[in-house]
């Protein structure tokens, strides 16, 4: 039903320079693994194989990282060391990566309408890797496909957020109808606490419908003179339906150093299998 996975990855990251000024924010590694593999990981866990990777210059670690290394098959192949590569290895047999390039970072929402080529005309998915999600049971994004399936319409993932922390988020007007899922009636980009119309908080995971495309051409820029993907679902909310779904499971903001260092000390507790 939903076949295709957007990755916007053309960022700058520059909360963590000096880090990232070669290497991509999403190739960050949480423990052993970098970021965006996360974020695969969990697009193949809801069934989908294909990955639309939104780059810019200065990201091609991300399309080496989802390709064969030759050099280093040939170096490892029959050594102690070789099952280090198994698991990378099966999800690049078992997926498509496509890749384009942002060539001016005007904002999330113009690195979503960049991907209208990869995409075509049917709902996707969207995973921000900075945004490292653990679902209960399931994955965020297979929680939410599932609600998809219900609904047919765009869906935003909302968690809880505390006023003093409200203001770094795109946050949710909305009215509940059932349990953890909300039609969306207003959406504010990091609002000031006392603006904030929730305390729901939208963190980077989406299903969108393929209108989504022709809504962004007619966004214009918003907030920091960026086109805001907030802004064209403002616009989807008032035509159609669109949804918030309070997800089940834990969600790390590994855009920031301190969200970044709480995800890898979670991640290594359960590499050591605490
Ligand atoms: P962020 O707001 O985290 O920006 O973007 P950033 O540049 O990655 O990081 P900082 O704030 O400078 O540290 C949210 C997501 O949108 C993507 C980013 O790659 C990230 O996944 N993005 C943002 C784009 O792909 N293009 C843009 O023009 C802006």
């Amino acid at each position: 039903m939903i076949k295709k996975c957007l990755f916007p990855a053309a960022g700058y990251g520059t909360r963590f320079l000096p880090a990232t000024k070669a290497i991509p924010k999403e190739m960050l590694p949480v423990v052993n693994k970098p970021l965006i593999q996360y974020g695969v990981e969990e697009a193949i866990e809801a069934g989908i194989y294909t990955m639309a990777v939104i780059t810019g210059r200065g990201k091609r670690a991300i399309e080496d990282h989802f390709d064969i290394s030759y050099e280093l098959e040939h170096q490892i192949k029959g050594t102690s060391k070789e099952y280090l590569l198994t698991d990378i290895r099966e999800l690049v047999n078992k997926c498509t990566f496509t890749y384009t390039r942002q060539k001016e970072m005007k904002g999330l929402g113009h690195a979503v309408l960049t991907g209208e080529p990869l995409i075509g005309n049917e709902p996707f998915a969207v995973v921000l890797a900075d945004d490292l999600c653990e679902g209960e049971n399931h994955g965020v994004l297979k929680q939410m496909i599932e609600l998809y399936k219900k609904y047919r319409c765009s869906i935003v993932a909302v968690m809880e957020v505390e006023k003093e922390n409200i203001h770094k988020y795109g946050v949710v007007e909305a009215k509940e109808l059932e349990k953890d899922v909300f039609v969306v009636s207003n959406m504010v980009e990091k609002p000031r606490a006392e603006e904030a119309p929730s305390n729901l908080a939208v963190i980077g995971r989406y299903i969108l419908t393929p209108d989504i495309f022709e809504i962004l051409k007619n966004t214009k820029p918003g907030k920091n003179g960026e086109i805001q993907l907030t802004d064209a679902l403002m616009t989807q909310a008032k035509t159609n339906m669109v949804i918030a779904y309070k997800f089940k499971g834990k969600r790390f903001d590994c855009g920031s150093v301190e969200g970044f260092v709480e995800a890898t000390n979670y991640f290594y507790n359960k590499f050591l299998g605490k």
